[in-house]
């Protein structure tokens, strides 16, 4: 099982402040099923460079790499890209891109998209060739048009889930209602801390499991492995 939303590196963002809870992190991440993990810390054009970022996340990692257990899943680097207006022209922004792919987790705005920012979207695999991961689409669906996640998911625009989707009781019908509508989503946890924002990202396939035909949890880990 892969989870492809993290926030385990230490001193990056508001995730994981030491290596020592990276580490736990890492180890509930374990228990849960996973064996890769992605390490999306958040990152802000308005901020820092990509290359100060780069360089920052390289250390963090050096440090975690040297420390955690065999066992424990295998990181692998990536970013939680916010949208900006005009993104689609930034320069090197492959750079952020998940190892090993053309994947970028892109977080948008918390309001309703324009079409331009819809454009931009899409724009981002007609121009650099990345493929745009939509960071926990779960959290906008009050705002944003029902016919959006087709018209996404048709133009190859992955839409990634967060486990709470699942987990809440909230939301839970409508996650499953969307599965059912063959719109399978890249997992994750979005694990932030051991106190607040834990992994469940376990739980959240558990209650895939029981609420899917046969079939559905091959075909979510199915569609995650094509990606690495
Ligand atoms: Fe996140």
């Amino acid at each position: 099982m892969i989870d492809w939303h993290t926030h385990i590196l230490p001193h990056m963002d508001d995730g994981s402040h030491t290596t020592a809870e990276s580490i736990m992190l890492l180890q509930m991440l374990c228990s849960q099923g996973v064996k890769t993990a992605v390490a999306t810390p958040h990152y802000y054009a308005n901020a820092e460079s990509i290359e100060e970022f780069l360089k920052r996340r390289q250390a963090v990692f050096n440090v975690l790499q040297e420390d955690k257990p065999e066992y424990a899943p295998k990181v692998i680097l990536g970013a939680e890209v916010k949208y900006f207006h005009g993104i689609s022209k930034m320069p090197n922004l492959q750079k952020l891109m998940i190892e090993g792919t053309d994947l970028l987790l892109l977080e948008m705005p918390m309001r309703r998209w324009t079409q331009y920012m819809i454009s931009e979207i899409t724009q981002l695999s007609a121009v650099k060739g990345i493929t745009v991961v939509l960071a926990h689409y779960n959290r906008y669906l009050k705002q944003q048009s029902k016919d959006l996640w087709d018209y996404l998911y048709k133009n190859d625009i992955v839409l990634q889930a967060n486990a709470e989707f699942f987990t809440d009781f909230s939301t839970r019908r409508k996650a499953i209602a969307f599965l059912k509508q063959g719109i399978i989503p890249l997992i994750g946890s979005d694990c932030h801390n051991l106190k607040h924002r834990p992994p469940k990202i376990g739980t959240a396939y558990e209650i895939i499991k029981k609420r899917t035909n046969t079939g559905t949890v091959e075909q979510i880990l199915k569609y995650a492995d094509s990606f690495l």
